[in-house]
């Protein structure tokens, strides 16, 4: 949708669960409004600073240096009381006391949703930056943080694998992704794991833990005593990595570990991919509230800059990439060639 009005003054948040490249995304917001004529006025804390009244102004020397540093300068935070009506209404009064006429938040669906209910009360400009590890935003070809992410639980996977071929050990490597497969995926592939427990995967054939053993003895078979790296997504199996590498050792003598790599993957440099696509994206956003754009996310498809409109992002669904999982079931797996998205 677009209107007549044209932003001078413009807010900006982070919100939800802090992705590698908000402050990139930050940085570009600043850079790009400056060169526009427009100000910047950030929220801190995400949609509780809206609340609270709690923001800075930032000028381009506040956001010098920071692209290489995830987190989020501005800080981010969940705010659940935002998805009440008077939440919105005194976010809108808020924004509108400051007279500002256009706001980017960056951050996850989430803090869409957030964003589209704020749409409900407020005449202002909305543009969301896709900002979350976990990829799971539709209209966008990565969200920014994901390849950070994917690169620290690759960089994990490979550590565990050293003293996994040491040891003949099975290993059980957590990665994040909330409900969604997208960095397990990845870093198996990109790590060579044996076998991934995904959350799309599991809705169809959940696996059972005869299934993973028949699995593990399998690998055993046809390549010797070795090491087998297991990725697990998050929330996929009752009490995680550590219950189930308990079960595995306890139940069927075979020696397992666990691993959960948390929030280390949302940590430490950002990847330039990230960097690069957050200061894409960040400009873009600007762009967008420059020619009177609302209610959308500012996206990448195909190489190409888009705008989503912000409520199918979470009610369209993007798929795993179908040629990766088949990859990894058919021609990666060691033991057998299932069909397509098969489980066993
Ligand atoms: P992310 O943006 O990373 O997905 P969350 O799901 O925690 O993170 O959402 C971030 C914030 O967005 C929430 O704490 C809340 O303030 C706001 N939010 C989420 N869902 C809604 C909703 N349905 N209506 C209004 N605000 C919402
Ligand atoms: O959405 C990003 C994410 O890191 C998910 O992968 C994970 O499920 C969740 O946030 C963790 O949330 P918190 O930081 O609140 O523990």
């Amino acid at each position: 949708m677009s209107i007549a009005t044209t932003a001078q003054r413009i807010g900006v948040l982070t919100s939800g669960g802090d992705a590698p490249g908000m402050n990139a995304a930050l940085r570009a917001v600043v850079l790009a409004a400056e060169h526009y004529g427009m100000e910047v006025v950030a929220f801190r804390h995400g949609y509780e600073g809206l609340l609270n009244n709690e923001h800075i102004s930032l000028q381009a020397p506040d956001v010098l240096h920071i692209l290489q540093y995830s987190g989020t300068i501005i800080k981010s935070a969940r705010c659940p009381r935002f998805k009440e009506e008077e939440s919105a209404e005194l976010a809108a009064k808020n924004l509108d006391a400051l007279n500002i006429q256009g706001l980017v938040v960056i951050g996850g669906d989430g803090s869409f949703r957030g964003a589209h209910h704020l749409g409900k009360y407020w005449k202002g400009q909305i543009i969301g930056v896709p900002g979350t590890i976990d990829n799971d935003l539709y209209g966008t070809d990565a969200t920014i943080g994901y390849s950070t992410a994917v690169a620290i639980a690759m960089d994990a996977l490979d550590k565990i694998r050293d003293t996994a071929d040491a040891m003949d050990r099975v290993f059980i490597v957590e990665v994040m992704g909330r409900h969604a497969g997208f960095i397990g995926l990845k870093s198996a592939m990109a790590a060579g794991a044996e076998r991934m427990i995904l959350p799309e995967l599991q809705k169809d054939k959940p696996l059972t833990i005869a299934a993973i053993v028949k699995h593990i003895k399998r690998v055993e078979a046809v390549r010797g005593a070795g090491s087998y790296v297991m990725v697990l997504s998050e929330h996929q199996w009752p009490g995680g990595a550590v219950a189930l590498s308990e079960q595995l050792e306890a139940e069927y003598g075979m020696p397992c570990r666990p691993c959960l790599l948390g929030h280390i993957q949302r940590g430490g440099p950002p990847t330039a991919t990230d960097r690069v696509l957050a200061s894409e994206l960040g400009v873009h956003a600007v762009e967008l509230i420059r020619d009177g754009v609302t209610g959308v996310m500012a996206g990448l498809r195909a190489g190409e800059l888009v705008e989503v409109p912000l409520e199918e992002t979470w009610t369209k669904k993007s798929p795993l990439d179908v040629n990766l999982l088949r990859i990894q079931h058919e021609i990666f797996n060691p033991v057998k060639k299932p069909a397509r998205n098969e489980q066993e």
